[in-house]
């Protein structure tokens, strides 16, 4: 099912943006499409634009009954939500609780390290750069953000990660680390917009502790570890039973 748009907006390597009839709302449509290493790997994964919309929604939902802002309206269909329009800060917020990823492969911290605090980086989000790491000189020269910006940026990130580990801890599941966009709305409020899923996040199960499977998340693509979607699943099924009961996450 597709919702009543308008015209393509902006089609991204996820995602497809379109106008609706509504002031400062947009529809999102999560697709198959999956990449990797700057489009470098492809796929078309059936099913996984539902399940990154679905997981999406109720980490939205999660977020804006715990104080976070979102850009998140509404599900608008399975693989479709409704968003507010929002200005997005060309950076990658990346939060890291346990070290993984390109921090193993730059830096001599090995895998599986617990960072404590969490280890806050910023790239820059540009696919011909490489989207390259930055650091606070070289943000405050680009000039994208305030400093005053740059503390509120990591405020809010912080925020969001002590409310989704805390969330998922209770589903068996250690957010190892995750990435945000987040942008300004037409009120210039900081917002966290995107999406929050398995694309985004790594997500591991404490129930298992096989380091290969373990993993539930788009390391499983990265990696050709196969049962990609079957992953997201079960991230989805885990996320949505919890998504439907009260809850209060500090
Ligand atoms: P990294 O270890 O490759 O830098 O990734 C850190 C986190 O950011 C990880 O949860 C995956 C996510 N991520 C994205 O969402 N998009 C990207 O393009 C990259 C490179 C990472
Ligand atoms: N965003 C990456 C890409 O451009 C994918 C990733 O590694 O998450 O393909």
């Amino acid at each position: 099912m597709t919702p009543d748009h308008g015209p393509l907006l902006y089609e991204g390597k996820a995602k497809r943006v379109f106008s609706s009839d509504q002031a400062n709302m947009v529809f999102v449509e999560f697709k198959n499409d999956t990449t990797a290493f700057n489009s470098l790997k492809r796929a078309e994964l059936e099913n996984k634009g539902r399940l990154n919309c679905q997981i999406s929604a109720c980490l939205f939902e999660l977020l804006e009954k715990e104080g976070v802002p979102t850009h998140y309206q509404a599900l608008a269909a399975e693989n479709w939500m409704m968003v507010e329009l929002v200005e997005v800060i060309p950076l990658e917020v990346v939060l890291r609780n346990v070290a993984a990823g390109s921090l193993c492969k730059q830096t001599p911290i090995a895998e599986g390290t617990v960072l404590s605090p969490a280890l806050f980086d910023l790239y820059f989000k540009d696919d011909n750069l490489g989207d390259p790491l930055l650091t606070e000189d070289r943000l405050e020269r680009m000039g994208l953000v305030t400093v005053e910006q740059r503390r509120h940026i990591e405020k809010l990130a912080r925020r969001v990660n002590t409310v989704l580990t805390s969330f998922l801890e209770r589903l068996d599941l250690t957010l190892v680390d995750f990435k945000l966009e987040l942008g300004f709305n037409q009120a210039g409020a900081l917002v966290v917009a995107d999406e929050i899923s398995p694309d985004t996040c790594r997500l591991w199960d404490m129930r298992i502790t096989d380091p290969q499977d373990r993993i539930l998340d788009k390391d499983r693509f990265r990696k050709d570890l196969g049962g990609v979607v079957e992953a997201y699943g079960e991230i989805h099924k885990r996320v949505q039973e919890a998504c439907s009961k009260p809850r209060n996450y500090n």
